[in-house]
């Protein structure tokens, strides 16, 4: 461990530079305008990866943003751990709340504030910095390969192609993830579990145009009107979900799962500070570790229609939108669960409009096992670079590689997240604790050494 600590604080200044090297490319995938920049960062990764040791360093070209490969081997017979993480990044919009630009990374008070910060370009390049420390003081104790890819934040859709074409280069032992939130530093913790995704968008369609809302309205349905009211509908009273068999496949938790989830130290007055809440909203008769990280949800992540301009426009507009994420929790699939929903919306349209819904993207939810080799690697590691042994919890966001791995590659994960809830990934200032970023790079290296010793 001190020969680590040693490493990191002798490179203190170049490790945080070379981490804002990367924040300033402003690789998001979500916008075709930022292709040039979004390719140039998958240059610079797989330089990186050269840079700190790593051989058959390759950008891999798929049908749309490139995967980085890279690999050492240092003996056949030994484990090997295959490290995911992406490049991509989330648009930083909207733009003028950000307090400094989001692709300039900027440090206020310890933390390093920019698009990406935490997710995940702060989170993977701990593992490259790990690995090059690992190759610099010769202590790499089993074999390491990286894919890193440039489409998580669009739904990976290249992603299943590229795996299914390269079983045998990607033939590991386990899969080492850094792109989820502990509970804080001073109660580590290891997410067991994501939940998995369906996205889509859905379009209400009143008369064949925009129309006078003084000469019209009153007459002819509003569709902004029938799409907030088809929206409302969707949760009942007790904020379950109404739609016709969604919950049918859902595993509940047994007692004593619930009892060890909710033994995670939470304070609710502090949450709905942070979030400047007065009260929390959520399905009846489960907890907020429950609601986020065990049940599935439905939530409008943005809806428009009509005029949204400056000032005002009298206007019935011909059409109103809404794009819809619904999170799903072991045994529920995206498929089926798109399928549930589109049939019921599709229903409940009432006679006065034409609704359409669009299929985006989807990925599984995955459990993660707690009690495999990887895992207890994961949890000596923390315990040894926390001083406290971590506790697990139940992750709310989605990485549908995690799912992929297992079904094709049969490949168990370990998610070993460094970031906070509050780092605001997503969110206007997405930031990352400097401290968590170190502390991240002197833990992977033990993750490794303990994957190896058990694995014997
Ligand atoms: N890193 C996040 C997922 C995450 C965040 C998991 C925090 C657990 C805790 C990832 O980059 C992400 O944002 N995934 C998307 C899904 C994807 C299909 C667009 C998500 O969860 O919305
Ligand atoms: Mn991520
Ligand atoms: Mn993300």
């Amino acid at each position: 461990m001190q020969h680590i600590k040693q490493y990191v604080s002798d490179n203190k200044q170049r490790l945080l530079d070379e981490l804002f090297e990367l924040l300033r490319f402003p690789s998001v995938s979500a916008d075709p305008k930022y292709k040039p920049e979004v390719l140039k960062t998958a240059e610079y990764v797989a330089q990186k990866l050269r840079d700190a040791g790593a051989d058959q360093v390759e950008v891999c070209q798929t049908a749309g943003y490139p995967i980085v490969y890279g690999e050492k081997i240092i003996d056949a017979l030994k484990p090997t751990v295959l490290v995911y993480g992406h490049y991509d990044v989330q648009p930083p919009d909207p733009l003028e709340l950000w307090k400094t630009p989001p692709f300039e990374p900027t440090i206020r008070d310890g933390k390093i504030y920019a698009r990406g910060a935490c997710d995940d370009k702060g989170q993977f390049y701990m593992h490259v910095k790990a690995f090059e420390l690992m190759m610099q003081t010769n202590i790499l104790p089993c074999n390491i390969k990286f894919m890193i890819e440039g489409e998580e934040e669009v739904g990976s859709a290249n992603l299943g192609i590229f795996v299914k074409e390269n079983k045998n280069r990607l033939k590991a032992d386990v899969v080492l993830i850094s792109d989820t939130s502990m509970i804080s530093m001073e109660h580590p913790s290891l997410e067991t579990g994501l939940r998995g995704l369906s996205y889509l968008e859905v379009e209400v369609t009143g008369p064949n145009r925009d129309l006078h809302s003084g000469v019209y309205g009153g007459a002819v349905a509003n569709p902004a009107t029938i799409l907030a009211k088809m929206i409302a509908s969707l949760h009942d009273e007790n904020n379950h979900i109404a739609i016709p068999g969604f919950y049918d496949d859902v595993v509940e938790l047994t007692p004593a799962e619930r009892t060890a989830l909710n033994n995670a130290p939470y304070n609710e007055e502090e949450y709905k500070k942070d979030l400047e809440v007065d009260e929390l909203w959520g399905e009846k008769g489960y907890t907020t570790f429950e609601r986020t990280g065990t049940r599935p949800t439905l939530e409008v992540n943005g809806i428009w229609g009509g005029y949204t301009g400056e000032g005002a426009k009298t206007v019935l507009p011909s059409k109103a939108h809404a794009k819809i994420s619904m999170r799903l929790v072991p045994n529920q699939t995206s498929d089926k669960i798109t399928e549930l929903f589109t049939k019921h919306f599709l229903s409940i349209a009432p006679a006065t409009v034409k609704v359409k819904v669009t299929p985006h993207h989807g990925g599984e939810p995955a459990v993660t096992p707690t009690d495999s080799v990887a895992y207890r690697a994961a949890q000596k590691a923390i315990a040894e670079s926390f001083g406290k042994e971590p506790i697990p919890t139940r992750g709310g966001g989605s990485i549908p590689i995690v799912a992929l791995f297992e079904a094709e590659l049969g490949l168990k994960t370990v998610l070993m997240g460094f970031g906070l809830d509050s780092d605001a990934l997503h969110s206007p200032n997405e930031k990352y604790d400097i401290f968590n970023y170190y502390k991240g790079i002197e833990t992977i290296p033990l993750f490794h050494k303990y994957f190896a010793e058990l694995s014997i």
